[in-house]
């Protein structure tokens, strides 16, 4: 491991470090568009606020003549070893990682006709596997209409467009409501409350400070260290012993979820891709064979992408064109879904299927118009609703992509992607370790890249890296060894500061971890035990360190780390020892965990109810509307693959976390939409109507309203999380007065979540939009 290490250092390139010159501040200027403390040059806008630049062409650049072949890009940096885009496959349209592919029992090119092409058709030779695992066996398993009895709001009409905001009955007021109102932090210049457990301003005055609840757990140490960024409660969150529940939703969702993005229009998308043989669903409507250049040019009829209701649980096929095996995503302003590269006929494609309710809406696809190939790259969203799409095998640069099909990307060399790829054993035999990179858009406009063992900070509109933060000793955090990382929640003033901007990194594995058990490695597989550890630091901070963060009860790689409504997040899926790849992994970690980052520590990782579905290589899991998590996915096969330890995984499967405890019911706010605010304007105040089912009245202090952005979570990393917590400057008769994010920074465009919760018990969300 030293040796790599050495070796890695050996290639550094100098970077400045100057951003010890900024005074240090705890609190970021999010959404002001000022410089804040990641960068070294405050004379540099931050906020570019119109930085599409769509038909800039890079000069070093020329129009590539063939679409079809791959283009050279003069600029790249070449890799040291050769063959890196050729991903070691002996024959061309073979998939990248398998040097001696397994070959499927599910070739079934004379499949019986559908005769009732309205449903979706089964491939006949899949067999799913019994389903005797039901730990709740009085819960039905094929839950048809799984929405929760209990969350039900009468008071919310249907909406016939959910992805378009409703008519906004409140429209939003031009100044803030309540002047006489402190923000929730009098004093944002004094961040650091020394004793967080201690409300620091009480507002509301009618509720005595020491409130105690009957019946609620106080916190074991109220003087522990606590971060910031957590509630403003004047209690502590509700506690309850329920550990969660795990329903199966769909017994066959017909593919297998490698990708996966919610999308405003509450269907989620999902995807493998076009190489890897029949999957579990043909395409509808019978007899929809297209040609798949991707399968020899030969007609294929089994769908690779789906859009699946969440509320319904219904499966629409989808076309999906040029590989887009280990491809990253993104959201349009607009909630419009942008995913990006693959490999092989897709490696720089883009395919973008729109935010509408149209049943015939489809990807629509532009393959060979990324600057470089984006094969395990990751997206992230600027201010101006374009995206930063970055790394990828033997990619060592990143392009700014507008929300759009028509563009001309503008391409930067990354030197620190290359710094960080742990070397290869030869042609054909990458090790890599910092593929699918870690990046969060930070409040001062900088992005925060972490790549392997090391993390930087850039600046998105010019590609200079602006910092450098210690290396982060003990392991490879990214692919192969995947570990999980977060943006912690943004808890905002009333006058669009940040308290505290901190990202967590957990688990992945040792440097060596894949080398052992990769097929092009060994013969003889040692499956590493997975990482317990898990590190925090603050990037904005002058002197930006990790510090150690309470280990996971268990080691994890390939999990995914999701936040939660109430400002908590969860982790869970992937295994306990081996790294991604095919069949490198075993040890399936079955069990959630519930992380309370603002929790003192020694309390922060809470065991849930156990899985029985392994959720291994290539699933996914995402955050759902009504508080609920979805779980699909998991293929550590080349093909689809079911007699085996760990087969493909075609059952869908929800989880109902411990705050959706029906003991905590009274509490829910359930949100009129009616009476909200569901379109948003940066900086400025909005509303929003909820009641409780208890029909007690909300009292400022009991409550926090959250907005979560729908990341596109693929390989264990959800690109593009995060949770933001704006002000609340009071409530009246139930209907709360908040601040919306200041700026793009904070809020990049397009819609969120909005949740109300009551002391850690959140109601189902309505989708707000912010641009
Ligand atoms: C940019 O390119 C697109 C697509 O080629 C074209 O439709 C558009 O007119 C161009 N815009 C400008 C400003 O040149
Ligand atoms: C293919 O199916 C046959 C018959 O079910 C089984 O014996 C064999 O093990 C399977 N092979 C693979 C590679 O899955
Ligand atoms: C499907 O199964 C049938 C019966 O075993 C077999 O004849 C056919 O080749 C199979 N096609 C697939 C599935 O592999
Ligand atoms: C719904 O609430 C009722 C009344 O509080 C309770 O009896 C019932 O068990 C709850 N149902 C579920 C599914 O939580
Ligand atoms: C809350 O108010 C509604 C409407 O008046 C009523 O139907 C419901 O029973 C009340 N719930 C409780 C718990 O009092």
């Amino acid at each position: 491991m030293a040796h790599i290490i050495k070796t890695c250092l050996g290639l550094v390139i100098p970077i400045l470090f100057a951003c010890s010159l900024v005074v240090a501040r705890d609190i970021a200027d999010g959404g002001n568009d000022q410089p804040g403390k990641c960068n070294q040059k405050p004379d540099q806008p931050q906020d570019n606020s119109n930085p599409i630049q769509p038909n800039i062409t890079n000069s070093d650049q020329p129009d590539n003549p063939n679409p079809n072949q791959p283009q050279d890009n003069p600029n790249a940096i070449k890799p040291s070893i050769a063959n890196l885009d050729q991903p070691d496959v002996p024959q061309a349209d073979q998939p990248h990682d398998n040097p001696n592919p397994i070959q499927p029992n599910i070739t079934t090119p004379d499949q019986p006709d559908n005769p009732n092409p309205d449903q979706p058709q089964v491939n006949p030779n899949i067999t799913i596997p019994d389903q005797p695992d039901n730990p709740n066996p009085d819960k039905p398993q094929d839950n048809p209409n799984p929405i929760q009895p209990n969350i039900s709001n009468p008071d919310q009409p249907d909406n016939p467009n959910p992805g378009q905001p409703q008519d906004n009955p409140n429209p939003v007021q031009p100044d803030i409501p309540n002047p006489d109102q402190p923000p929730d932090n009098p004093n944002p210049d004094q961040p650091n409350n020394p004793n967080p457990d201690q409300p620091q301003d009480n507002p509301n005055p009618d509720q005595p400070g020491d409130n105690q609840k009957p019946g609620i757990d106080q916190p074991t140490d109220p003087n522990a260290a606590v971060a910031d960024g957590g509630s403003d409660y004047t209690a502590p969150p509700l506690e309850t012993g329920f550990l969660g529940e795990w329903v199966i939703d769909n017994p066959n969702a017909g593919v297998a979820a490698m990708q996966l993005q919610l999308m405003p229009n509450d269907k989620l998308v999902w995807y493998d891709t076009t190489s890897l043989g029949p999957s579990g669903i043909k395409m509808q409507p019978e007899g929809n064979c297209p040609i798949n250049p991707d399968a020899k040019n030969q007609p294929d009829c089994y769908a690779h992408a789906i859009a699946y209701d969440w509320r319904t649980s219904a499966v629409r096929t989808l076309t999906l064109q040029g590989d887009a095996w280990c491809s990253s995503g993104n959201l349009w302003p607009n909630g419009n879904l942008a995913a990006t590269g693959g490999t092989a006929t897709g490696d720089k494609a883009i395919r973008m299927i729109p935010n509408n309710d149209d049943p015939k809406a489809d990807f629509e696809t532009r393959l060979n118009v990324l600057a470089d190939v984006r094969w395990y790259a990751s997206n992230v969203v600027l201010p101006d609703g374009s995206a930063v799409v970055l790394g990828g095998r033997g990619s060592f640069s990143y392009e700014i992509v507008p929300p759009s099909l028509d563009f001309k990307p503008r391409r930067f060399d990354m030197p620190f992607l290359k710094e960080t790829t742990t070397p290869d054993l030869g042609p054909g035999r990458p090790v890599e370790n910092n593929l699918y990179p870690f990046q969060f858009l930070l409040p001062d406009g900088n992005i925060f890249l972490y790549a392997n063992n090391r993390a930087i900070c850039f600046e998105p509109q010019t590609g200079n890296v602006v910092r450098e933060y210690p290396e982060l000793a003990g392991g490879s955090r990214n692919y192969p060894p995947s570990g999980q990382s977060a943006l912690l929640p943004l808890k905002l003033t009333a006058d669009n500061k940040v308290i505290n901007t901190e990202v967590v990194i957990c688990g992945g594995n040792s440097p060596d971890a894949y080398k052992v058990v990769d097929a092009r490695h060994v013969t003889e597989k040692q499956f590493m035990p997975a990482l317990r550890d898990c590190h925090r630091i603050q990037p904005l901070n002058q002197d930006a360190t990790w510090t150690d963060e309470e280990q996971m009860p268990s080691g994890r790689v390939m999990g995914d780390l999701l936040d939660l409504p109430n400002a908590d997040l969860l982790m869970l899926n992937g295994a306990q020892s081996g790294t991604s790849g095919w069949e490198d992994a075993t040890d399936a970690n079955l069990t959630p965990l519930l992380y309370s980052p603002t929790k003192p520590m020694g309390n922060r990782f809470k065991p849930l109810n156990p899985t029985t579905i392994a959720r291994m290589y290539h699933s996914c899991s995402a955050l759902l509307p009504d508080t609920r998590i979805l779980v699909a996915g998991s293929n550590m096969h080349q093909f689809y693959t079911f007699d085996t330890q760990f087969p493909t995984e075609l059952r869908v499967e929800k989880f109902s976390p411990p705050y959706l405890d029906p003991a905590l019911d009274p509490n829910r706010p359930i949100i009129d939409a009616k009476g909200s605010d569901l379109v948003l304007q940066y900086g400025k105040p909005f509303k929003i109507a909820a009641t409780l089912q208890s029909n007690e009245t909300m009292v400022l202090g009991e409550i926090m309203v959250t907005m979560v952005y729908p990341p596109f979570t693929t390989h264990g990393f959800s690109q593009n999380q995060r949770l933001l917590i704006p002000a609340l400057t009071s409530i009246e008769n139930n209907v709360i007065n908040a601040v919306a994010p200041g700026g793009g920074t904070v809020a990049p465009p397009g819609y969120y979540m909005l949740f109300v919760n009551r002391l850690g018990v959140p109601g189902p969300s309505v989708w707000v939009h912010i641009e």
